[in-house]
């Protein structure tokens, strides 16, 4: 234990080897085409990335080098110009996928809108002008706020096309949020809409907006889209309609010739305490890592209808709806609204009608599907899927089988992707013709990606202990660096471990090489010396056929250091004291008797962030019986706090 290592006391051993079919179909179908792919990456990194970026970029001017690496600092495919919109976009109007559906549309009242891409180009390009009519120049920083709707993938790629950065906030923050990251990001611009639709209430986004505008004194215009033709105020010579600016714009815009580090866009997230860091992303590695991972995980192909769930807001939207796909040339699904609007089914519902083919969505709404129960998914047929993926946070075991079982109907593999904003794009994951798959591993890393496991004293752990996870050699999407606080970057991800970029997560290895990932370094429990990842504990309570979630916290203990407390929702089964025990006895059976809690909470909600991974910070301070003093800016629903406050006494 003196290194601090973490004992994992999980025990999974099911393997899902992908199917003849799947393997047989598959563009690398073999595990040892992984790893001949894997070691061809780390051989030579600057070869096969330079390759790879000739072949699937377009280059204005070609790069001469392709990496130069100032530890924390890297520039890639230096010397050269390209432009993310013009990869995304006019990269496929001279072939046959000039017409093909870049977008697929459903607002939450029920629209439908289907979008080529020559048309996608169009709107792009007349967007673009009337951002330049505005006077933006490339370097300046244009906030996004708005509900998904195609006019906010549009608007991320007009900002790209001409070289403006885009700060892009999820459109449930508020205004104080808004007008943080403008004044932090010197924005010039807000882009937003009347309102937008969650689960059939109206969201007064323009409202909101003027709010921050009054606080955010380097915004010198603002662009409307007239989404739910709510009454707005529009001040005279700062407030522009959408309509009115794009009536007059020309279609014709040649994408910016842009430096491979020039920054496209800057997505603040929250730390666990202070100002919200911007992470900063730049143009031809981000591209290339979030294209190369969109094609390598999902197994693309061309007639394939691939729907990720996320909102713009967060990265995954950025990566994997807007610049993984249309840089690859696919078709994917973009939905506006609630996953339980009308009804608990509209998930199955959209996949049945447009025929989904593979579905990315995260484990909190998997954990939301089970809990609302089967019925809803039995209404419809899913046999048009081929692949599921999940993102965001660790899945539990029993979650990731009632995927597999229930949605994959036991055909389709399941990408685990691990991530984070800062990666840019996804860097460990089974390629799911090659990796079979363990419920609850995000398996083997990406061609390119180095991880390392440490323990406190910096030393490599062993097999099935659990250490920091951190990343020895750069990648192409790595971040750049914070916005405007070098400093900052330095400290956080590359001081404690130096020479490598440490993610904040732990995980552990297998006997067969597979990574499982163990959760936030600072969630770890030290019961009597034994540190345990919350994950563990957690997935052996869902486990239990009455668990729908759980999240597990150390508590002070005099005598053990820290003590295990739960806090519960359930599917089934009454809250009592009785299936407290047989929960505390199902825990010992499953990972032994260190892990079993001392107290379990029953609770209708758990404190979750809005891209919902649970804020297990502020269950701490609640086990423990303290006032929170932390930052709460990020939570969903301030209600759950209160009432879980309110359960203690
Ligand atoms: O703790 C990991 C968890 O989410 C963090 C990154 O969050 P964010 O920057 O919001 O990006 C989310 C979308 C990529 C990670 O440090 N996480 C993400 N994916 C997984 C995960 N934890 C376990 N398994 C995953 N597949």
């Amino acid at each position: 234990m003196s290194g601090g290592q973490i004992d994992s006391v999980m025990q999974e051993d099911r393997k899902f080897p992908p199917t003849a079919d799947f393997q047989a179909a598959a563009k690398i179908g073999s595990f040892a085409a992984y790893e001949s792919l894997y070691e061809e990456s780390i051989r030579d990194p600057e070869k096969f990335w330079g390759e790879l970026a000739r072949k699937d970029l377009h280059w204005f001017k070609p790069f001469n080098k392709v990496l130069d690496w100032q530890p924390p600092f890297a520039k890639w495919f230096v010397g050269g110009t390209t432009n993310v919109s013009y990869n995304c976009l006019d990269a496929h109007l001279n072939s046959w996928r000039k017409n093909k559906a870049a977008f697929i549309w459903e607002g939450e009242p029920g629209e439908q809108r289907t979008i080529t891409y020559a048309q996608l180009h169009r709107e792009v390009c007349k967007f673009a002008n009337s951002l330049k009519s505005l006077g933006l120049k490339p370097g300046d920083v244009a906030t996004i706020y708005m509900p998904m709707v195609p006019e906010l993938a549009i608007a991320m790629l007009a900002c790209a096309r001409i070289g403006v950065v885009h700060s892009v906030v999820f459109g449930g923050f508020s205004a104080e949020a808004i007008a943080d990251r403008n004044n932090d990001a010197k924005a010039k611009v807000v882009i937003t809409a009347d309102g937008g639709w969650r689960r059939g209430k109206l969201l007064e986004l323009k409202a909101t907006v003027d709010t921050a505008l009054a606080k955010s004194p380097t915004v010198q215009n603002c662009v409307v889209f007239q989404r739910a033709k709510n009454n707005v105020a529009m001040k005279d010579g700062r407030d522009h309609w959408w309509h009115d600016i794009t009536a007059k714009a020309s279609a014709d815009c040649p994408a910016e010739q842009l430096d491979s580090e020039h920054p496209l866009f800057i997505l603040y997230t929250s730390g666990s305490t202070g100002k919200p860091k911007g992470i900063r992303h730049t143009t031809a590695g981000y591209n290339l890592f979030v294209k190369k991972t969109f094609e390598w995980v999902f197994d693309y192909r061309d007639d394939d209808i691939f729907w990720c769930t996320a909102d713009c807001g967060w990265v995954t939207g950025h990566s994997y709806i807007v610049y993984g796909p249309l840089s690859a040339g696919a078709t994917t699904v973009m939905y506006e609204g609630a996953p339980n609007w009308p009804e608990e089914d509209r998930f199955w519902d959209i996949i049945e009608r447009h025929r989904v083919t593979i579905l990315y969505t995260a484990p909190t709404a998997i954990r939301a599907f089970i809990k609302w129960g089967d019925h809803h998914v039995d209404k419809h047929d899913l046999s048009s899927l081929r692949l599921l993926g999940t993102v965001g946070e660790g899945i539990n075991p029993e979650a990731w089988m009632w995927y597999h079982r229930k949605i994959g109907g036991e055909r389709c593999p399941i990408v685990d992707t691990w991530w984070q904003t800062e990666t840019g794009g996804i860097m460990m994951s089974p390629l799911p013709g090659a990796i079979a798959t363990k419920p609850g591993s995000c398996t083997k890393p990406m061609p390119g990606v180095v991880p390392v496991l440490l323990d406190e004293q910096l030393q490599p752990v062993g097999p099935n202990q659990g250490g920091m996870l951190c990343i020895a050699k750069p990648w192409p999407g790595m971040l750049r660096g914070l916005w405007g606080d070098d400093d900052r970057y330095v400290q956080q991800y590359w001081t404690k471990v130096p020479g490598n970029y440490l993610t904040g997560d732990n995980s552990r290895v297998d006997n067969d090489g597979y990574y499982w990932i163990m959760g936030r370094i600072d969630d770890v429990i030290n019961v009597s010396g034994h540190r345990l990842s919350t994950i563990e504990v957690e997935s052996a309570l869902v486990s239990h056929p009455n668990v729908a979630e759980a999240a597990a916290v150390g508590r002070p203990d005099e005598l053990k250091g820290q003590s295990v407390v739960v806090f519960v929702t359930l599917k089934s089964g009454e809250a009592n004291d009785a299936l407290k025990t047989a929960m505390k006895q199902h825990v010992r059976k499953e990972i032994g008797a260190l892990a079993v809690p001392d107290d379990i909470r029953f609770t209708g909600s758990l404190p979750k962030t809005r891209s919902g991974k649970i804020m297990r910070r502020l269950l701490r301070d609640i086990a423990a019986g303290k006032e929170s003093v932390q930052d709460t800016s990020t939570l969903e629903d301030y209600s759950v706090l209160a009432k879980l406050r309110g359960d203690e006494e």
